[in-house]
């Protein structure tokens, strides 16, 4: 039997998703929108393509979570994007109510899902939902890093002329200004950023634009739209999530995940490597950050609790 994958969000991440699941046939997918016309269209519009391109799965569009029952993947863009000149943080009270509303409709129908979150305030809201829900913290987790280091490796590539795929590459910390792009661990050609800098082929100046490109990559892509923000990366990124969990492929990716100790926090979402396997977050791996990184990442967390606590004062009921 086909895995099953439901995406809550029929919007620009969701429809891109579910045509990238089809594509690479990673299960049957239910598309569910508050908006059903827009599921069940957007549903029949990629059905439709798998005449040309061969793919075999099922593909539906929903209003009813009923469904969703018994997913295996879950992935939620439900919410509303970024307008112009707006932050990430300033989607909180819109997107905290719907992130609450989605935690209702799968917390019984899909016990055993592994949850993706793509809404943002990313790291604020997959920790609403992960309160909300009471599903384990191994099995619901946020999608940003992967995106923040793929958006970094594309602006290095572009500067080195070096294919992307010789580039590896870490982002750490919210998935906000604050993020934390990491030279020391990104490679290229095995070779470290540090080392590139020092052999002048790179020069810093020209690092440290890239970084502050990376931190605004996605207001970069709102501000050019004018109507809604990035949508084909950020759901290549989710299904690289997803993949890793549906073929236990155990990849380390850079994800909010839910930190119980790990690199000095308890109980926050914040980016970090983690392994998934079959089992969800099988482990967070932990890098030894410099004293600049660490300070980094330290700023970075106190701006996710600082947005949590304005959360916890729209809904009281996040600190149960
Ligand atoms: N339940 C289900 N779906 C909902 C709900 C709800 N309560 N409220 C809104 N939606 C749906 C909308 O009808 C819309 O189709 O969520 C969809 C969001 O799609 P878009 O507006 O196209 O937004 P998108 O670009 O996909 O981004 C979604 O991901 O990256 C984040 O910042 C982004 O928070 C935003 C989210």
């Amino acid at each position: 039997m086909n895995k099953k994958i439901s995406l809550i969000g029929a919007g620009q991440i969701g429809g891109t998703l579910a045509h990238l699941i089809a594509i690479k046939e990673l299960g049957d997918v239910v598309l569910f929108d508050v908006a059903e016309g827009l599921a069940k269209g957007k549903a029949l519009d990629i059905a439709q393509s798998s005449g040309v391109s061969g793919f075999n799965v099922n593909i539906t569009g929903t209003s009813n979570y009923n469904d969703t029952k018994n997913s295996d993947v879950i992935i939620i863009t439900a919410g509303v994007p970024r307008k112009p000149g707006m932050s990430r943080d300033d989607l909180l009270g819109t997107n905290l109510k719907i992130i609450k509303q989605v935690s209702d409709g799968i917390k019984d129908t899909s016990p055993n899902a592994f949850v993706i979150c793509i809404t943002n305030p990313l790291d604020v809201i997959v920790m609403a939902l992960q309160k909300y829900s009471k599903f384990s913290t191994n099995k619901v987790v946020g999608m940003a890093g992967i995106l923040d280091s793929s958006r970094f490796k594309y602006f290095l590539s572009r500067e080195l002329k070096e294919p992307v795929k010789n580039i590896e590459s870490l982002v750490l910390g919210g998935h906000g200004d604050t993020m934390v792009p990491m030279p020391k661990q990104t490679k290229i050609n095995n070779k470290t950023l540090i080392e590139l800098v020092n052999e002048n082929k790179i020069s810093k100046s020209k690092l440290e634009e890239i970084i502050a490109r990376t931190r605004k990559g996605g207001a970069e892509i709102v501000k050019l739209l004018e109507k809604g923000s990035a949508f084909y990366a950020p759901a290549a990124s989710g299904v690289e999530m997803a993949e890793s969990y549906l073929k236990d492929l155990k990849k380390t990716l850079p994800c909010a995940a839910y930190l119980n100790g790990e690199y000095g926090y308890k109980n926050i979402y914040a980016g970090v490597p983690v392994v998934i396997s079959k089992k969800g977050v099988e482990k967070i791996v932990e890098i030894e950050l410099d004293k600049s990184e660490k300070l980094n990442f330290d700023t970075s967390i106190k701006a996710v609790k600082e947005l949590f606590q304005s959360a916890v004062k729209i809904d009281p009921t996040l600190t149960k």
